[in-house]
């Protein structure tokens, strides 16, 4: 008797990109996908030898072995985050590699006891599925404001501005935005 089989394309686990907090030898890989964004006005550029510096603020996406993701949470203040240099390779982009540095960015502002996250992008839309609300530029914390004032490169100007409150209660930390992540 002859077997007909079908191929059947099984769900594969390991083909899922994984997010996890960034070490030194993954800063030349996060500098290269920022830097391709970057040419391409979606992100700002940054250094190798500043991305070195602050690489406790970044988690990368693994992807088959290879860093195919990246993104930071900077400290504005004790209770704000900036959520900052989102940047997924094109050749691996929507398999979830950005929503692993999101979620892991979210956590890290929880675990950190944040109350507030704001971001400046070009793709509101994406961010909109992670509970962030379209914000004007007055509605910004201060604090935000001066800090974008005083880093060489970065402004307000051709940016949406995003926020998305965290509060924390007994029962753990929980987001104001019913339909977040
Ligand atoms: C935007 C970007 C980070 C998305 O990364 P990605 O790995 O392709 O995203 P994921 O596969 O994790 O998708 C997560 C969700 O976002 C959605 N999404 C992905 N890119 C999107 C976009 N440009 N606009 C709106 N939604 C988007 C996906 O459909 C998915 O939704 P779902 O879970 O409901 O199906 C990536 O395309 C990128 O690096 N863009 C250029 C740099 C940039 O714009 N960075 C942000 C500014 S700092």
């Amino acid at each position: 008797m002859i077997m007909l089989t079908r191929s059947v394309r099984m769900p594969d686990l390991e083909d899922k990109a994984v997010a996890v907090n960034a070490a030194p030898i993954h800063a030349a890989a996060i500098c290269r996908l920022i830097s391709h964004w970057a040419e391409r006005g979606l992100t700002i550029q940054r250094g190798l030898r500043q991305i070195v510096t602050s690489i406790d603020q970044f988690v990368v996406a693994i992807h088959r072995g290879r860093v195919v993701g990246c993104g930071a949470l900077e400290l504005v203040s004790d209770q704000i985050g900036e959520i900052r240099s989102i940047a997924v390779c094109e050749q691996a982009s929507r398999i979830g590699a950005g929503r692993a540095v999101m979620d892991a960015l979210i956590a890290k502002a929880h675990a950190r006891g944040l109350s507030e996250l704001v971001l400046l992008t070009k793709t509101p839309d994406f961010f909109a599925r992670f509970g962030f609300e379209t914000v004007a530029p007055v509605e910004l914390p201060f604090e935000y404001v001066a800090m974008i004032a005083q880093q060489p490169g970065r402004t307000l100007e051709g940016k949406i501005a995003m926020r998305r409150v965290l509060a924390c209660t007994e029962a753990g930390c929980v987001t104001s935005a019913a339909h977040a992540s």
